[in-house]
């Protein structure tokens, strides 16, 4: 991106967009079809962004593990203007969506080329805490070690913390080390990203991420850590014993590890901060609710149109801006109401 300007502009657009990704597949919500409602939000995610004035690479997008044909990792969206590399998720919390559960969101995070790391799309433990506590986790530390520097750090006792943390079998030991240290626990159905960004943005009562979930959702919560000084740290995980599934559920180590080289990581087991992750100096996110959540209100519907709720931050501007937008459909005679 060249120019402050051209950022702030694009911040804008991106708004069009995950807000059209939103729309769409929040009008599918509770209908208990995961992969139409994904469907939608991808194809209404890609008609808005071909009309950003972009050159725009998607680095982290649908493709791989969800097969979805609009939106996959490499593709070339526009032929002039700023060279901008794109991570998107057109909905994140596929599950929430259909069963019309909270949080799931439409979003996505762009930077300058090489502003986002071009991550597989595998599994990735994370651990992301607010500002106040950065520098003061380690992703290798035992999870009381970790709690006590939290609470430190917040000038709270461990047993005033909430960890926020995907329900799975797979984190058993995170779940009764958590528990043990003291501190309470939310378990969640879906959507490790949106939780992610709650813990860094003071007043959602989360006061850390952690566990396993997907790597392309680290990188997008690491863009959004960029813009609300908070972090993460992660490594990938593809051990079919650590992620407590059958060998045959993952791909194998030799096809990880063939993917890794492609992408061009050479480390496996590099624990990858949120530099690492998104190095971009210029760095947009935006996401919009498709249903109600901590952050973000879902899609409304009503007579005259839609109204969307969505959070845009950019690094360069330094701004968070929560954005209310009521999207007219109704003709002359529209009542808008406050
Ligand atoms: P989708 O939006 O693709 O359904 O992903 C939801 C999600 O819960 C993510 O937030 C999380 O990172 C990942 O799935 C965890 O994967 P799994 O459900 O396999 O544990």
């Amino acid at each position: 991106m060249k120019t402050i300007k051209a950022e702030r502009e694009l911040a804008l657009d991106f708004l069009r967009v995950t807000e059209a990704a939103a729309i769409e597949s929040a009008k599918t919500m509770g209908q208990g079809d995961r992969k139409h409602s994904d469907h939608v939000a991808v194809e209404a995610m890609r008609e808005v962004m071909d009309t950003v004035p972009m050159r725009g690479r998607i680095v982290i997008g649908e493709g791989e593990r969800d097969e979805a044909p609009m939106l996959y990792i490499g593709e070339e969206a526009r032929a002039e203007f700023p060279e901008v590399d794109i991570a998107v998720d057109p909905l994140e919390g596929t599950n929430l969506c259909a069963l019309g559960a909270n949080n799931a969101i439409a979003v996505l995070a762009a930077a300058e080329r090489g502003g986002l790391l071009n991550a597989p799309d595998i599994y990735m433990d994370k651990i992301v805490v607010g500002p106040s506590s950065r520098g003061a986790v380690d992703i290798d530390a035992p999870v009381e070690e970790n709690l006590k520097n939290i609470a430190r750090r917040l000038g709270r006792d461990v047993d005033d913390l909430t960890v926020i943390c995907l329900d799975r079998k797979r984190h058993k030991k995170l779940v009764d080390d958590v528990r043990a240290a003291g501190a309470r626990i939310r378990l969640i159905s879906d959507g490790d990203l949106s939780a992610g960004i709650s813990a860094a943005v003071a007043g959602t009562n989360i006061h850390a991420l952690m566990g396993i979930g997907g790597a392309p959702e680290g990188v997008i919560t690491a863009a959004a850590m960029k813009c609300l000084n908070g972090e993460i740290q992660a490594k990938l995980v593809y051990d079919p014993a650590r992620l407590g599934v059958d060998a045959s559920k993952v791909p194998s180590e030799e096809q990880v590890m063939k993917r890794l080289n492609e992408m061009g990581i050479t480390d496996p087991n590099k624990i990858y901060d949120t530099n690492d992750l998104a190095p971009g100096k210029k760095i947009i996110f935006a996401a919009t609710g498709v249903t109600d959540g901590a952050l973000l209100r879902g899609v409304r519907f009503f007579g005259a149109g839609k109204r969307t709720h969505s959070v845009v931050m950019t690094t360069d501007s330094k701004s968070i801006r929560f954005v209310d937008t009521v999207h007219v459909e109704g003709g002359p005679d529209a009542v808008i109401r406050f």
